[in-house]
């Protein structure tokens, strides 16, 4: 069922557990997410980015299909679709008008005022629609860098504000993690997140999930993690098992098979990922 996400995510922070936000690429990893998600009975959300909503053809095909496949597929726990990194209140809304039940407005590149300006107009519009919403407060960094920039790191006054005063129903700060593949251990910023948390009362949101270290996952939801957003992890683990079948069998053709070769892969990370977090049998 396609729902609002902040009930499991209020669930998640009040049982000291965390959602598991997973991007999608294509029809076949929404279908192997949801079917593993299901066999797990963990609460699901799907992350859209604007790139991959460009590449599967707009906002309207996402929700369809999502849609679709939740029906075709019987999938019966809770699951939220949900733009991930929305760049402006447009986005966020033509998301919201195509069915997303679920949306992020990162406005993470402007100052706080214009940020909580643009969040409240986004939350305004999000709950004519009973959909979640998500904010972003300092900024996390890309792939390009590796390694968190410190100056960005969220302050916690400001996420405090951002929280309290925007509406929204749960935030990401920034706090040392990054996009892609990490050089070195990331520096996360426990003491801050715990504060953030303390004074906010609002599930928190991890970005850049792929390559932290298990415990320090674990210490992030001890530290008010509510929900940690998975992608680089499933590319690697999918890309590998296609790039070694297609290696061992150089006649095959059939897309269907190929894309196929990288599903068991898949789903074993998203499952190890499910059980770290602790959200099996929680939907
Ligand atoms: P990774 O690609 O590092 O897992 O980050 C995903 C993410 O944070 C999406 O918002």
């Amino acid at each position: 069922m396609l729902v609002n996400a902040k009930e499991m995510m209020n669930k998640a922070r009040d049982g000291h557990y965390a959602v598991p936000h997973f991007n999608i690429n294509n029809l076949e990893w929404t279908r192997f997410i949801l079917e593993e998600s299901e066999a797990m009975n963990s609460p699901l959300i799907l992350g859209v980015s604007e790139g991959a909503k460009k590449y599967m053809g707009g906002f309207q095909t996402v929700s369809a299909m999502v849609k679709a496949l939740i029906k075709d597929l019987n999938i019966t726990i809770p699951v939220a679709l949900h733009l991930d990194h929305g760049s402006s209140v447009e986005s966020c809304k033509e998301a919201i008008d195509a069915g997303f039940t679920s949306v992020m407005f990162d406005g993470s590149k402007y100052s706080l005022e214009e940020n909580l300006a643009m969040t409240k107009e986004v939350v305004a519009y999000a709950k004519l629609h009973d959909v979640s919403v998500e904010a972003e407060i300092g900024h996390i960094g890309g792939e390009e860098d590796g390694v968190a920039d410190e100056l960005a790191y969220a302050k916690v006054e400001d996420a405090v504000r951002l929280g309290l005063e925007s509406g929204i129903d749960f935030l990401a700060p920034a706090l040392g993690s990054v996009h892609g593949i990490y050089k070195g251990e990331p520096k996360l910023d426990f003491g801050r997140m715990k504060e953030i948390k303390e004074k906010t009362n609002l599930p928190l949101v991890l970005h850049g999930g792929s390559g932290i270290p298990d415990d320090m996952i674990r210490t992030g939801i001890d530290c008010g993690i509510a929900k940690l957003n998975i992608n680089t992890e499933l590319q690697i683990a999918w890309s590998k098992a296609v790039r070694t079948f297609l290696n061992e069998n150089v006649s095959v053709y059939d897309p269907r098979k190929i894309i196929k070769a990288g599903e068991a892969a898949m789903k074993e990370t998203i499952k190890d990922k499910i059980l770290l977090l602790g959200s099996n049998d929680r939907a």
